[in-house]
């Protein structure tokens, strides 16, 4: 059990990605701290987690909210008595944040996008980031997005929202990892999720070199790899999880 002894929190885990995630943790028997807006989604996930026979706490709510993460993390060190794994993975283009062109894009609502896909994360890292550091182990994943590195026509505050966690994990790298912190970001391209057309779908699988979309236990693995002390030298990184997208094919 890879994981055993460790406890993980991981915000907005009520399915997705953030799911996916917790599920390889508990799987390899973490603790863990799970979180979503949704509170009746977070409980549907807490009682599956629950199945593979570990602790699970919930605490829902939104982690825009600077009291709510601060009542959560201190409940988190609580109940659990430390964190050791952090997946800093809240934040999300339209629907969520429905797309507009740069020059027609009124300010509240790129902040708001920046609140989500920025902010939110720095708020829990700065919650929980110093404890690990007297603790001297920790290991953290923000999710990011292809679209920080490739641009996005009409998504530009979800676009730089998302690089600027780029510039925020590879500065912090520099300096927690010689005190026992391993921080990076992973850059996703092409998860499934509900509200993706099914035009949009196959236009993204085109792209990827295995000619699909990803499976979302996929993208959970290598998170969980990343999290996990088999990632000991890697620290500062944005790591790519895009089945090529990044690459992407140019000829038919
Ligand atoms: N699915 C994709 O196409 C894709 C691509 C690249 C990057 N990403 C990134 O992956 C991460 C997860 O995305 P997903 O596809 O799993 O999304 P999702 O919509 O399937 O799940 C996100 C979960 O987070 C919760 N949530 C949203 N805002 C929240 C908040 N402020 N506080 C607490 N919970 C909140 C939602 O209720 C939901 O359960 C996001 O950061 C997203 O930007 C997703």
């Amino acid at each position: 059990m890879r994981f055993a002894g460790k406890v993980a929190l991981v915000t907005g885990a009520g399915r997705g990605i953030g799911f996916a995630t917790a599920n390889e943790l508990a799987r390899g028997g973490a603790e863990l701290i799970i979180n979503d807006m949704d509170g009746e989604r977070l409980e549907a996930a807490a009682s599956e987690l629950r199945a593979h026979g570990v602790k699970v706490t919930t605490h829902a709510g939104s982690v825009t909210d600077i009291a709510f993460v601060e009542t959560m993390t201190t409940h988190a060190v609580a109940d659990h008595g430390k964190v050791d794994l952090l997946l800093n993975n809240v934040g999300g283009g339209p629907p969520m944040t429905p797309w507009a062109e740069f020059a027609a894009s009124d300010l509240a609502h790129f902040r708001a996008i920046f609140e989500v896909n920025f902010f939110s994360q720095v708020l829990v890292l700065r919650a929980l980031l110093p404890g690990m550091i007297k603790r001297g182990y920790g290991k953290i994943v923000c999710v990011s997005s292809m679209s920080a590195v490739l641009g996005q026509e009409s998504g530009s505050a979800y676009a730089s929202g998302k690089m600027a966690l780029h510039g925020l994990v590879s500065s912090v790298s520099k300096e927690v990892a010689r005190k026992g912190v391993n921080i990076n970001a992973v850059v996703l391209g092409n998860p499934p999720h509900p509200s993706r057309t099914p035009d949009r779908q196959a236009y993204l699988d085109k792209l990827s070199h295995f000619a699909r979309v990803g499976d979302l236990a996929e993208f959970g693995r290598a998170i969980a790899f990343l999290l996990s002390d088999d990632a000991s030298y890697i620290s500062g990184a944005a790591v790519p999880i895009d089945g090529g997208l990044l690459t992407p094919r140019l000829n038919e």
